[in-house]
């Protein structure tokens, strides 16, 4: 073997394939386009990212906020709702399998471009991974084949677009030029979506013999003309009059005539028009209104087209980090407590290596966690959880086996792996944060590799965000950090003890809760435009847990850390489709918190993912908040008889 294919399967081992595309918006000339006129056709500033880790047997998984799913290269099937992506797979007759994350910044329900962004995406991301250099032109070829073979018809504009970033004019499966001036554009939804095909399979024939068509052509090239120039009071005029065209198509709806109607009627807005295949989908304005009766999306045209990048995989930074891979001993067993965030992480600015959207600051509860031990063997991974083997096609099974890939050499093959919690797993009690931060601190005995603590939560977080603030007892902050490596974001021991805080945990529900937080926040990141508001509050929510406690002040403490679990509730309430981790019973037990408050009982609560409160009070409130709550099980986090340090 040559040493640049050796090079080539080195980093094929460690990288993962990274391509973003945008969506997009047509601005002119839909339809006319299929009868070889020229579109205008513009990419919008959010993105669509697909990411490939490639593996080493024949599996595929896909997994996004349309679902998952678990395939095989040799048996690809062609299948909604993943049809562009697996078309994608199917022509690029892969060796190995991979896992295909998928993430888009705007709803597939918009008619934004999703279908084109995603095929855009996988292509350019499978030649990353190939180590194909492909120019943007042959990529559209590819994409427009594609999009052909999945929906039959489409002109491609969509995926040109996504390619080139800005305004494309495009032609004949051709673009012939890219403008970079970009009008203000107000982008409502129309609240319904027809498929693209759908739409262009109802027009009716007889249209083709008219002269319909190459007006709207027409209309685009002096669409064009009026960009270029940035004379936008024109183009206003050639939206109103390809409207009127769109109009004689039978495209529109009563929705679009009633909203294209308000805006008619809008003194800043210059002309609107549908944008797309229409039957629903979008209107696109020009000008920008703030009308409260439109449901104005929030989006702009964009200069930005397809960007792609090879990342570094856990692999990578696991091998940065840790010194050697020779056990030291056979065996190794420790301890990590749970924690509760008091200022809670939400949502990732990194989907492969944890990296989070904000800092968090949390409590760790003392002995309340999990004991793990690690053997090395040279036999097959055995997990077990609480006496229980886990079997092999069991989720906790997967994500723990992948986790133990990042530690394997020939002098520890597989390991034989114990986990013993004593509270109840993945019910809201950050069971996932005191697994990986025992098994981060096993490994560090095992291996006898003397890591920091706060290297320790690096490899943590790799885990499970949350396990980084799981190596360490008392209050922990987690630095969001700003490298892409996440090298600077670490978790640290604040030097600051309250011993006479006290968390309470009612057991409203041990069963296991059905989204994981991943899944939870990764869809109210995609979908809830209430998130918008959460990294700004979220920081600040840290700085002032962070002073309450040095103040030792229990009221700012307490009103900080509930409105900020309340706040991430309220994110994901947003979320589409709607997340509620509450259960009847939640809310009960929040409506007696705050009774007991009213009653001038000193008691906060938070909540996590699932239906658990925790409360949050003092040593000296604890027999009045016994009264409201007999059963709680109380936490003394700084409780010396139980030698965590
Ligand atoms: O570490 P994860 O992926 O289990 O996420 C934890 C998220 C929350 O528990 C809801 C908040 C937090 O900061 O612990």
């Amino acid at each position: 073997m040559d040493i640049a294919s050796i090079l080539f399967m080195l980093i094929n081992e460690v990288a993962v394939f990274r391509a973003s595309a945008p969506g997009s918006l047509m601005i002119m000339g839909e339809y006319a386009v299929l009868y070889g006129h020229m579109a205008l056709c513009a990419s919008i500033n959010r993105y669509l990212h697909v990411t490939i880790s490639p593996r080493k047997d024949s599996i595929i998984t896909i997994d996004s906020s349309l679902g998952q799913l678990k395939t095989d290269i040799h048996s690809l099937n062609v299948q909604a709702p993943f049809e562009f992506v697996l078309a994608c797979l199917k022509n690029a007759d892969l060796k190995t399998g991979c896992d295909i994350h998928i993430h888009s910044e705007f709803s597939h329900r918009q008619g934004l471009g999703s279908s084109a962004a995603v095929t855009v995406a996988t292509l350019a991301a499978l030649g990353a991974w190939k180590n194909k250099t492909i120019s943007n032109d042959a990529l559209l070829k590819e994409a427009i084949h594609i999009i052909r073979l999945v929906q039959k018809k489409g002109s491609g504009a969509d995926a040109a677009a996504s390619i080139y970033g800005g305004i494309v004019c495009y032609q004949r499966d051709t673009v012939l030029e890219k403008l970079s001036s970009l009008p203000n554009v107000t982008v409502i939804f129309s609240g319904e979506k027809t498929k693209t095909a759908q739409a262009i399979n109802r027009l009716d024939p007889a249209l083709a013999h008219t002269t319909l068509f190459s007006e709207m052509g027409a209309l685009a090239e002096k669409a064009k003309k009026a960009i270029t120039q940035a004379d936008w009071s024109t183009l206003g005029n050639y939206f109103i009059q390809a409207q009127e065209k769109l109009s004689a198509l039978n495209v529109s709806t009563p929705t679009i005539d009633h909203l294209l109607t308000i805006l008619a009627h809008e003194p800043a807005i210059l002309g609107a028009k549908i944008s797309g295949a229409g039957l629903g989908d979008c209107v696109i304005a020009l000008g920008e209104t703030q009308d409260t009766r439109l449901n104005i999306l929030p989006i702009q045209l964009g200069l930005g087209g397809l960007k792609i990048a090879t990342t570094l995989s856990q692999k990578k930074i696991i091998d940065q980090l840790i010194p050697h891979k020779n056990p030291k001993q056979k065996t190794a067993t420790q301890f990590a407590p749970s924690n509760i965030a008091l200022c809670k992480y939400w949502g990732k600015r990194d989907e492969i290596i944890n990296l989070p959207m904000n800092s968090s600051l949390s409590i760790s509860l003392a002995d309340k966690g999990a004991t793990v031990t690690i053997s090395v063997t040279d036999k097959e991974d055995v997990y077990s959880i609480n006496g229980d083997t886990l079997s092999r096609n069991s989720d906790h099974y997967t994500r723990l086996n992948d986790y133990f890939n990042l530690f394997r050499s020939k002098n520890a093959p597989a390991f034989s792996v114990t986990l013993d919690l004593n509270i109840p797993l993945a019910a809201g009690l950050a069971s996932s944060a005191c697994i990986y931060a025992a098994i981060a601190k096993s490994l560090n005995v095992l291996f006898d590799w003397q890591l920091t603590s706060k290297t320790l939560s690096i490899i943590a977080r790799l885990g499970s965000g949350s396990a980084s603030r799981s190596i360490e007892t008392g209050f922990v902050a987690w630095h969001r950090g700003a490298l892409p490596n996440g090298l600077d974001s670490v978790a640290e021991k604040l030097a600051l003890a309250w011993p006479s805080l006290r968390v309470g945990l009612t057991q409203l529900q041990t069963a296991q809760k059905k989204i994981s937080s991943r899944k939870g926040m990764q869809r109210t990141v995609e979908t809830s435009p209430l998130y918008r508001a959460w990294p700004e509050q979220a920081e600040a929510d840290f700085h002032l847990i962070k002073e309450a406690i040095q103040q030792k002040n229990m009221v700012l403490l307490g009103e900080t850390a509930e409105r900020n679990a309340l706040m991430m509730h309220a994110t994901m309430l947003g979320a589409q489709p709607p997340l509620l981790y509450s259960t009847p019973e939640t809310l009960s037990v929040m409506q007696r918190i705050w009774q007991a408050r009213t009653d001038g009982v000193v008691v906060y609560f938070t909540q996590d993912a699932g239906p658990n409160l925790k409360l949050l009070f003092l040593e000296e409130e604890t027999e009045k908040v016994k009264n409201y709550f007999p059963d709680l099980t109380i936490i003394k986090p700084f409780d010396e008889s139980l030698n965590n340090e």
